[in-house]
Parts: structure tokens; C-alpha cells; sequence
């Protein structure tokens, strides 16, 4: 009997250890979200000689960054001087500041525009290569880099950063979510657990984990709790950006901030939330307001500019544009492929399509037509013209603000490494991209978040690898 006993027993133990070895794996690094901020870590972190393991809840890599459109900003590049753009650090730190109202965290602005440019180079090796630059709103110079003939940037990235992840076999693992951060007695972070495609739940002991899982732009019960005057908005984000990154961090002590800044972006398709880029705007488009009339400055920031389309009657406007801007900026041809363009070979013809005063819309286009050529918007004060718009066939896209970015999130420090609400730094947890918060303030500039994620991904997976390495 007693034998029997002791027989039972070991097999119980047998059988045990062998589920908890299967439930169980460990890594040097653990990544969630492959979005642009995963995948820039995950490389640079591979590529210093680190296991990276990367996840992604959705079926395929690329998240919101996929669906970005206008570029990257980056001050002092090659590609600005090859076309006598004079930028520099200190004044994309200003601009950034100056479009967040001031209340960004100025370090991480400080890094931001010093060390964007090499985030360029670094998508440069690694197939992005963004050699255009126009200009985005709120920049005091053309600083958006993208790619050449000023196709979606986003895509571009995406689609190139993907290439390069599978072709260095990186343990990318889609369909599969982060369920928790797991940390020790000491407060120390040292793995997470895990829901792969099978459903069964795991975990990575990991030395160290960085959570690059997005915003919150597409979860509306948390737009609503953050920001309740945006109820009834549609949105630009993946549906994959509900924020479960950002509550993850929350649970285990992590600081939250700028929660309530939530950016709509002043173009975008009514009842659809199809982001119509800034950069038709900063390619030389206007905006007209249904009665065929200007009513600002199209390269004010955005929270300036939603504003003021939403005072127009019906809460929308127009972005106008012609064939010559349409020549400059690949991105538009998928607004055509998905016929959100009105047209016109005149500008009183592209008027009666949209049901607008043919006189009015005359009016608006000559005048700006003058402020054009002259280089000075005595109505409205623009800066920047790329386009006279004196000739057709001439274009419109009918748009209202959307949800686009979710400015705040999980508070970090220099290094991207996590702050708890005392202050202090979580050991062994990163957050990156849209993730985490205080880069943008309470409003992002256009451009900057490719800018964001790239930079601060890099980052979060050099003080990783470093700290790897030493041991810590
Ligand atoms: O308008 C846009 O293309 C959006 C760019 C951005 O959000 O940075």
C-alpha cells in the first residue's frame, strides 16, 4: 500500500512539473504590442545580441502605425538640408511644446527632437527611407519626412519594419495577448503572463518587459470616462487600440498621465473616421466651410483647428485642393480608390458637386490664389504655401474632427523606463509609443508620433539590452 502511495505521488509530481514546464518559458525580453514602438525595440534589441520575444493580440504586426498617413518628424536630417531647410533641435523642441500647451514633459521633448533624426536613419537601414519633407501644423518649417512621392508613411513603415522582424526570425507571436505583468516580492517586474492562439494562458519569465501595446483611441468606454464631450465622435485608430497595455501598467502602481488629452483630428471622413491626412493641408489644400468660405489658418495645430471646424455650420468643412497638389501626394489616390472625392474641371463645376455657392468658392480660391503668390495670408495668416490652386481640375473631400491620438498613458522617464505613482522606476519595465504619455502634452503635433515611436522604442530597448547585459 505504502508503495502504491509513494508511486502516486511521484507521478502527481511528474505530471505537475511537466504542465507548469509547458505554461512556462523565459526570455531576456518581452515586448508587447508590435506596432511601430514593438518592432523598432525589438530590432534594435535583437540586433545587440538579446531573445526578444514580440506579441501581438491581432492577427497580423503593424497596429495603428500601419494606418498612419502623414510622416515623421525629424529636425537636422540630410533630406531638410538637401532642400535648404534650415532646423534644428531647439526649435522642434519649441514648436512641440508650444502645439502641447506647454504641459508636455520637457525631457522627453528634449530627446524627442534631438535624437528623432536618428530614428530616420535608423528606418533608412532597416527600408523605410523617408526622403521627402513638406510640412505638417504648428511646425515653423518643413520637417514631416516621407517617403517619395509622399505616399501613406505609415504603411510604408509598417510594411518595411515587418520585412526586417521576420527576416532576422524574430519570435513574433500574434493572436496573442498580455494578460498581466508579474512582479516580485521586491517590486521588481519579471515576466508576464500570456494568451496564445490555442487560448491557453502562459508565462514568460522575462529579465525584462516593455509594453509598446498602443493607446486608447479605439475604446470608447474609455474615451467617454477620459473625455466625455467626445462621445458620439468616430475614430481614425486600428480596432486593436482599446488601451489594455495602459490598464496593465495601471494595475501594478504604474503613474498615468495626460489621461484626459485626447486629440480628434480636424479631417476626417463624416460618420466614417477615415483620416484625411494633414499633409493634403500642408501639400497646399484649404479648408471651406459649406458656404464655400476660408475660416482659418489650415496649419494651426489641430486642437485649433477642430475647434473651428466645429463651429462651422454643420460642424464640417471642406479640403480643397487641385490636380498640381494631387501630383505631389501619393496618399490622395486612396482617398479616390475609396471615392471620398469630389470633382470638378472648374472651380464653379466642383462647386454645384458639393452644392456650394460657384461665386462664393470663386471668390475664396482668387483670393487665395493672391495670398499664394505673394507668400502672405493677410486674412488668415499662413506661412506656408505650396500650391497657388490656380488651376484645375480641382478636388474636394468633405471633413469633420475624428478621434485620432490618445496623448496620454503610462508616465516614463528619459529612458523609457516605467514611474510608479511615487515617483520612483519600476525595475524592469519600458513603455513605448502611444503606450505611454507626457511626450505630447495636451496636443500632438502631426508627425510626431512616428517620431515618438520610433525614438522611444529605440531607446526603451538600448536601456534594456544594457541593463541585460550588466546583469541588472
Ligand atoms: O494627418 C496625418 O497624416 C496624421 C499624422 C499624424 O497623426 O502624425
Amino acid at each position: 500500500m505504502k508503495t502504491k502511495v509513494l508511486l502516486f505521488s511521484a507521478l502527481a509530481l511528474a505530471f505537475s512539473s511537466m504542465a507548469q514546464s509547458e505554461n512556462r518559458e523565459s526570455t531576456d525580453l518581452v515586448i508587447i504590442g508590435a506596432g511601430g514602438a514593438g518592432m523598432s525595440a525589438a530590432i534594435e534589441a535583437h540586433n545587440q545580441g538579446v531573445n526578444v520575444i514580440l506579441l501581438e493580440k491581432m492577427p497580423f504586426a503593424g497596429g495603428n502605425t500601419a494606418r498612419a498617413e502623414g510622416g515623421l518628424n525629424a529636425a537636422g536630417t540630410p533630406y531638410q538640408k538637401a532642400k535648404g531647410i534650415e532646423d534644428n533641435p531647439e526649435l522642434f523642441f519649441k514648436d512641440t511644446m508650444k502645439g502641447g500647451r506647454n504641459i508636455n514633459n520637457p525631457e522627453l521633448v528634449r530627446i524627442l527632437s534631438e535624437q528623432a533624426k536618428d530614428s530616420i536613419e535608423f528606418l533608412k537601414i532597416n527600408g523605410a527611407e523617408l526622403a521627402d519633407v513638406s510640412r505638417a501644423g504648428g511646425a515653423s518649417v518643413d520637417r514631416i519626412h516621407r517617403p517619395v512621392g509622399g505616399e501613406p508613411a505609415g504603411s510604408f513603415i509598417a510594411t518595411a519594419l515587418i520585412k526586417k522582424v521576420k527576416a532576422l526570425n524574430i519570435d513574433l507571436r500574434t493572436r496573442t495577448s498580455a494578460t498581466d505583468i508579474i512582479k516580485n516580492d521586491k517590486g521588481e517586474v519579471t515576466g508576464i503572463k500570456a494568451k496564445g492562439k490555442d487560448g491557453n494562458v502562459y508565462t514568460i519569465d522575462a529579465k525584462k518587459v516593455m509594453i509598446t501595446a498602443g493607446g486608447f483611441g479605439a475604446n470608447f468606454d474609455m474615451i467617454k470616462h477620459y473625455d466625455p464631450k467626445l462621445v458620439g465622435f468616430k475614430t481614425t485608430n486600428a480596432p486593436g487600440s482599446l488601451g489594455e497595455g495602459v490598464k496593465m501598467a495601471e494595475s501594478i502602481n504604474a503613474k498615468l498621465v495626460d489621461m484626459e488629452y485626447i486629440q480628434i483630428h480636424p479631417t476626417t471622413v463624416p460618420g466614417k473616421g477615415i483620416l484625411i491626412t494633414e499633409g493634403v493641408r500642408g501639400d497646399g489644400a484649404i479648408l471651406v466651410n459649406e458656404q464655400g468660405k476660408r475660416f482659418i489658418n489650415e496649419l494651426l495645430t489641430r486642437d485649433v483647428v477642430s475647434q473651428n471646424i466645429l463651429k462651422q455650420p454643420n460642424a464640417h468643412a471642406y479640403v480643397i485642393f487641385n490636380d498640381a497638389l494631387v501630383k505631389q501626394n501619393k496618399t490622395i489616390d486612396t482617398y479616390f480608390k475609396q471615392k471620398l472625392v469630389f470633382e470638378g474641371d472648374s472651380v464653379e463645376a466642383l462647386a454645384t458637386a458639393i452644392k456650394m455657392d460657384p461665386k462664393q468658392l470663386s471668390a475664396t480660391l482668387a483670393a487665395y490664389t493672391g495670398y499664394a503668390k505673394a507668400k502672405k495670408d493677410t486674412e488668415f495668416g499662413r506661412e506656408s504655401f505650396k500650391q497657388a490652386l490656380d488651376s484645375g481640375k480641382y478636388y474636394a473631400i468633405e471633413v469633420t474632427p475624428g478621434i485620432h491620438h490618445t496623448m496620454g498613458g503610462i508616465a516614463i522617464n528619459t529612458k523609457a523606463q516605467v514611474v510608479d505613482n511615487q515617483g520612483k522606476v519600476i525595475p524592469n519595465l519600458f513603455a513605448a509609443g502611444e503606450a505611454a504619455g507626457g511626450v505630447h502634452g495636451a496636443n500632438r503635433l502631426g508627425g510626431n508620433s512616428l517620431a515618438d515611436i520610433v525614438t522611444f522604442g529605440r531607446i526603451g530597448a538600448d536601456e534594456a539590452v544594457k541593463e541585460i547585459k550588466a546583469g541588472q
